[in-house]
């Protein structure tokens, strides 16, 4: 992962330890994945609207290889509330404000009591406790979902591929959704503010 240039395949990638998780405030913790200039986050749906044993059906299931053993996604960690998703928007491959807690879904950042993240940028719009998919927009696909491992002895949470291309330089432009030329910033953790 050490690498922002390019891969082959998807690491298995120790990304946090649910301790990170539980004692923050925030339901949102950043990592990057796969390349170390790709922006992801953590969602804690038991933090952000008080959801449990979150599952939904893999919005690009039957749509790639590599995500044939993935026809539904379910949260982990000891409530089954843990996702993460792309923190880069499928449509131009503006960053996503995951940490901007807002009101409105109509205002750009996420939205707790719709889990709505709302793209700056021209008003994509994913629904993040339904798979990511797009309510709102001019996003062609939903969002990418990072695949996740918990370890419940030692607590680690690992991401272990995603459900849907997630290409850079070296891969078709035609599928393109990480932007090579746009320059990316993993914020800090606890990343939360409030728009
Ligand atoms: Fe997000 Fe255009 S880049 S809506």
């Amino acid at each position: 992962v050490n690498n922002s240039s390019g891969l082959l395949g998807f690491p298995k990638y120790k990304i946090a330890n649910i301790k990170d998780i539980q004692n923050s405030n925030c339901p949102v913790y950043f990592f990057a994945y796969p390349l170390t200039n790709e922006p992801c986050f953590l969602v804690d749906f038991s933090k952000l609207n008080g959801q449990t044993d979150v599952q939904f059906k893999n919005p690009y299931y039957g749509q790639f290889r590599i995500n044939s053993n993935f026809p539904n996604i379910k949260g982990v960690g000891p409530k089954g509330a843990i996702c993460a998703f792309s923190a880069i928007c499928v449509h131009l491959g503006c960053q996503l404000p995951a940490q901007v807690l807002v009101s409105s879904p109509d205002v750009p950042g996420l939205n707790p009591s719709t889990t709505i993240l709302h793209c700056p940028c021209h008003g994509s719009m994913y629904k993040l406790d339904e798979g990511g998919i797009v309510v709102g927009g001019p996003a062609p696909r939903p969002l990418p979902i990072v695949l996740l491992e918990y370890d419940n002895t030692t607590g680690d949470i690992y991401a272990i591929g995603t459900n849907a291309p997630y290409f850079s330089k070296t891969r078709p432009t035609s599928n393109l959704i990480y932007d090579p030329d746009y320059s990316y910033q993993i914020p800090s953790n606890p990343a939360c503010t409030t728009g």
